[in-house]
């Protein structure tokens, strides 16, 4: 571990039901096949890549019949010890938020509910001392009030407008406190201009990176893991000090998800040092 990466608790479950049997998002097809057991190595191997890289990986068990719960990030939002649960848009997915919400109660974290449709860290990044927040597919406009008003950090609305990337988490990725990278094209012209105010000095994606699922990236401040197929952005990344670490998700991807979707970050107090 190097001096500028922050170790990490994170949250993930298992692939054991995943599948691709509904489509809420224009990557599902559930008339194309998926390979469930290389689904399962696939993600084992995102785990093992935490691990090694000396994160502290929990597990949530995962619920014979809700095959998305593989996407932790939507689980819920975890910052300074509160943990907001989740309401999804889909109904497909409505039951994996008491299966969320009951594991950070057993885990300690004080609970606040939410009043309107929210995705968790699909669309909610915490950047240094503010929080992006999507809205447009998913998370609800209203619901960034709520997150503001729990979470006592500043919200800034980003408008999500192309339906490929439907989670603020496919369209941006937050690499250290103060930078970001994105897909210019996923935000309406009033977002990109807060996102060019805000991080002049971020990093574009290409649509070709963003059409990987590229920017469903994780970093710890120094060590960036995103899909293997991102090869242009893993570049840019390089080229700015980042260490790069190319996974690949393919099976998962058929569900649009990508090593962030993968992924809840669990925030305490104090960063885990
Ligand atoms: N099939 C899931 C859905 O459409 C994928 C969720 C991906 N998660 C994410 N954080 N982007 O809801």
């Amino acid at each position: 571990m190097t001096m500028d990466a922050t170790r990490q608790r994170l949250l993930m479950c298992r692939p054991t039901y995943f599948a691709v049997d509904y489509a809420i998002n224009p990557w599902m097809d559930p008339t194309a096949p998926v390979d469930a057991d290389l689904a399962i190595r696939q993600w084992e191997q995102l785990r093992q890549t935490y691990v090694d890289l000396g994160h502290e990986v929990e597990l949530i068990d995962p619920v014979p019949g809700l095959p998305d719960m593989v996407f932790a990030a939507n689980g819920g939002t975890v910052i300074d010890g509160k943990a907001m649960a989740v309401q999804f848009r889909d109904p497909q997915r409505a039951d994996e938020a008491p299966a969320y919400r009951a594991w950070f109660e057993a885990a300690g974290f004080e609970m606040y509910d939410p009043k309107h449709i929210n995705e968790g860290e699909g669309d909610i990044l915490l950047v240094g001392d503010q929080l992006l927040a999507g809205t447009g597919f998913r998370t609800a406009h209203a619901s960034h009030a709520q997150l503001q008003e729990v979470f006592g950090y500043p919200v800034v609305t980003m408008q999500l407008v192309d339906p490929r990337f439907y989670h603020l988490d496919t369209a941006l990725t937050v690499l250290d406190e103060q930078t970001v990278a994105y897909l210019p094209e996923a935000f309406s012209p009033g977002s990109r201009a807060v996102l060019r105010r805000l991080f002049p000095d971020a990093i574009h994606a290409t649509m070709a990176d963003a059409e990987v699922l590229g920017l469903n990236a994780v970093s710890d401040g120094r060590h960036v893991v995103l899909p293997a197929q991102a090869t242009d952005l893993a570049a840019k990344l390089r080229d700015r000090g980042y260490h790069t670490i190319g996974i690949d998700l393919s099976e998962l991807r058929k569900a649009g998800g990508g090593p962030k979707c993968c992924t809840l970050r669990l925030r305490q107090g104090k960063a885990v040092k």
